[in-house]
């Protein structure tokens, strides 16, 4: 990690809280990272920052082992905020009392100012706050005063204006705290003095510089998938270093409906990038033939594309030998996102990533990589892609496997059931968008089963297939629940996929949440 100017740092005591925070942060224009409590307070100074925040966590300060940051870091003179958690931590090392009141507070309640504080400018004596812990601070530290209370909360906010030391019970980053962001903005604006500076312009500005700063004057590829990810990626690193880009947009055969298409549209007549437009769908087709096996189909998929790739990185090279023009390509564009870069950290989320990288690139191509996203929350991607002209259908463009299709048709991949699922899946997300829906479902799509049902159109018994309705809203694909969808959309869409799509006669909906079920069938 290297210092960043004016960024704000987010120590992480598990679970999801620093996550939220650093976002918060960002909303507030301000640069924010996570960095984990084992850091030293040297290893923190270093790092520069305008101010620290303590997170949330799941854990008790009395259980063994709970995390703690390194008590030197309150001497610093770097602005601290705690937050629950993170209050309580703080006041626990600082001298104060945190007590097993046997009263913990969980969800809305009123909280009262009882002391000024710069955090609470403006706010009435009365707010409502969320809640959510055990343990409650008795006593503030020596030097600190509190200044705020609830009903089970004898201090819910200290702080010690002098050594710019504060700390709140409560969650200031959550919806449910009414001015939650506004304290969150006193915080880093007036008690920082961290500039609003983090904008989707200054985003893509830095951005662009340091891509320049990487690359010099080589060649870059760039895999497309259809994705936001990618798609922004290129277009970040286009602005930087226009024609010594080039992107590779393989066509598996297995992408939705109109979305190779879309592709060349954006791509290259919209922003003139040099595309390479490799139409691989027999060779995938040839290689998935016979094939049931869900992970062999990932297998087969993920080597294939590489192969590809590989190919056409090597074409690039032998038709730049000799004419001038730059040689091959060095560096390779990848959409690595800040949420990927904090998860590879754990052990058990690496797994979970190598699982979810099939269709991506190994990392031991013989390629430099260039991360433009990789210190931006998805948000910030989906900002900046609208930013730098990108269409919204692919800047808020549900997540889509690397595999594509194949991991929604179970049995065999063939060319004619990859046409049915791509033709009943056209009717589901037409259907989801003119409903209003599609942006607040993390997936919606069509699944392919491998069985055949009887059925009866006009006079006629059907022997064809069923397909399967799948939606869900989720945070993060590592949970999700099924969708509510109204009763007469599901109607709408199970009509008309029976109506137009030759080979099905069923749709069914799948109303499995993840666990136990995962999103995709395969
Ligand atoms: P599951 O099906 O495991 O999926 O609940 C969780 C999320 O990951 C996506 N997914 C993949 N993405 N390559 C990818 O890039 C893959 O092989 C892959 N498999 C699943 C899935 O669409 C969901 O968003």
């Amino acid at each position: 990690m290297t210092p960043v100017d004016d960024a704000v740092l987010v120590v992480d005591f598990g679970a999801q809280y620093a996550r939220l925070i650093a976002r918060r942060v960002r909303e507030a224009h301000v640069y924010s990272e996570i960095v984990p409590p084992t850091l030293s307070a040297a290893e923190l100074i270093a790092l520069r920052p305008r101010g620290i925040i303590l997170s949330g966590g799941p854990k008790s300060v009395y259980e063994t082992p709970a995390p703690t940051v390194d008590p030197a870091i309150y001497d610093a003179g770097i602005p601290i905020l705690g937050i629950c958690y993170g209050a309580q931590l703080m006041a626990q090392q600082l001298g104060g009392t945190v007590a097993r009141t046997g009263r913990g507070e969980y969800g809305r309640t009123r909280l009262r100012q009882t002391g000024s504080s710069p955090l609470f400018v403006d706010w009435p004596a009365e707010a409502e706050v969320w809640m959510s812990h055990g343990d409650g601070i008795t006593e503030a530290p020596p030097g600190f005063v509190g200044t705020a209370s609830s009903p089970d909360a004898p201090v819910a906010a200290f702080g010690d204006p002098e050594r710019r030391l504060y700390a709140v019970q409560f969650h200031p980053e959550v919806v449910h705290t009414d001015r939650g962001a506004d304290l969150m903005e006193r915080f880093l604006h007036d008690v920082c003095g961290s500039p609003a500076a983090w904008t989707h312009v200054s985003i893509i500005e830095s951005g662009v510089e340091a891509v320049r700063a990487q690359v010099a004057g080589e060649r870059v590829l760039c895999a497309l998938s259809g994705g936001v990810d990618s798609a922004v990626a290129a277009a970040l690193v286009h602005k930087a270093i226009g024609d010594q880009l080039t992107c590779v947009f393989v066509d598996t055969g297995l992408m939705r409906a109109g979305e190779a298409d879309q592709v060349e549209e954006t791509f290259r007549r919209q922003f003139h990038i040099d595309l390479v437009h490799v139409k691989a769908a027999d060779r995938f087709f040839a290689g998935l033939s016979g094939v049931t096996d869900p992970e062999q189909k990932r297998k087969i998929i993920g080597e294939l594309f590489i192969r590809i790739f590989e190919e056409v990185a090597r074409d690039l090279g032998a038709a730049a030998d000799g004419t001038g023009a730059i040689g091959a390509p060095r560096f390779l564009v990848q959409g690595t996102l800040y949420p990927d870069v904090i998860e590879s950290g754990t052990g058990a989320a690496a797994n979970i990533k190598s699982h979810h990288n099939v269709g991506g690139l190994p990392e031991d191509l013989d390629f430099e990589l260039v991360e433009p996203l990789r210190l931006l929350f998805k948000d910030e991607v989906r900002a900046i892609g609208e930013e730098l002209g990108l269409p919204h259908e692919i800047v808020w463009r549900q997540p889509f496997p690397g595999p594509g299709l194949a991991v929604r048709i179970v049995g065999e991949v063939t060319p004619e059931r990859a046409e049915i699922l791509r033709a009943a899946d056209a009717v589901v997300v037409e259907e989801i968008r003119k409903a209003g829906l599609y942006r607040e479902l993390w997936q919606s799509f069509a699944v392919l089963p491998a069985v055949r049902t009887v059925g009866v159109m006009g006079d006629g018994r059907t022997y064809a297939y069923p397909v399967v309705i799948r939606a869900v809203t989720s945070d993060d694909a590592m949970t999700a629940d099924w969708a509510r969808l109204p009763y007469d959309l599901v109607e709408r869409i199970a009509s008309r996929i029976i109506g137009e799509v030759d080979g099905v006669n069923r749709v069914a909906l799948d109303v499995t949440s993840k666990p136990p079920g995962t999103i995709e069938w395969e």
